[in-house]
């Protein structure tokens, strides 16, 4: 029910100019030459095109969204460019068809408060980075638990506020899926959003890189 929710609401939206974002995930996320990024939540394909730029010729991009309206959008948008080092992939955030330590990078940018198992989402980035891959990710948190009659509404959820979590839980599932020393590189004041009060912030960290024992 949430996806269906989910897919009508923002294929509705792809052909529209609105602004979707929440925070400036890709203007911290610095890919580099050859890199392999993947953004969750693509939408329209603005950040995998960017991306795409920087990786160049021997990187490639992986968008992931699950509303087929931003899947076509997006991949119209690479072939309007010609931008051939990218591809969109229709899945769910807590099941990526990605393979393991496939990246170097993951984005996203107000996407994750809409899953509804958002520490499987956490589990999937941590097993899709290579060992010492990093995340920069842009998102909103709640100031306080949702409360039950807005947490369950489909339609509250699509509308990015009542997935929310708190932030000490956010940072209990990114802690949780084997990530530690988060950096919070923007975080703002807390807003109205839909009835309850939320925050955004953008924060990365890396995936350890395993440690090297000389005997
Ligand atoms: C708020 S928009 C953000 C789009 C883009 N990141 C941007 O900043 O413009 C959220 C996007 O995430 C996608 N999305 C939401 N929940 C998802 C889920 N559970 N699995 C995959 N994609 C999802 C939506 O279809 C939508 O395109």
């Amino acid at each position: 029910m949430e996806i269906k929710e989910i897919n009508s609401r923002y294929s509705e939206l792809a052909e529209s100019d609105c602004c979707l974002s929440c925070g400036g995930a890709i203007n911290y996320a610095e890919p580099m030459i050859g890199e392999v990024c993947v953004d969750l939540g693509s939408g329209r394909g603005t950040d995998v095109l960017r991306m795409a730029e920087s990786v160049g010729e021997t990187g490639f991009v992986y968008g992931i969204d699950i509303s087929d309206g931003m899947l076509e959008k997006a991949r119209k948008n690479a072939e309007k460019f010609k931008v051939t080092n990218v591809s969109f992939v229709r899945c769910e955030l807590e099941k990526l068809d990605l393979p393991d330590m496939i990246a170097n990078l993951v984005i996203s940018n107000c996407t994750i408060n809409h899953a509804a198992d958002k520490q499987a989402v956490w589990n999937e980035i941590y097993r899709i980075l290579k060992k010492g891959g990093r995340f920069v990710i842009s998102d909103i948190y709640s100031t306080a638990q949702v409360p039950d009659e807005y947490r369950n509404d489909p339609v509250a959820i699509a509308e990015c506020w009542a997935g929310s979590v708190t932030r000490d839980e956010y940072l209990k599932q990114l802690e949780n899926a084997g990530f530690m020393s988060v950096s919070i590189i923007e975080e703002s004041a807390p807003y109205d959003k839909g009835k309850i009060k939320v925050a955004s912030w953008t924060i990365a960290a890396k995936k350890p890189s395993g440690c090297c024992c000389i005997n």
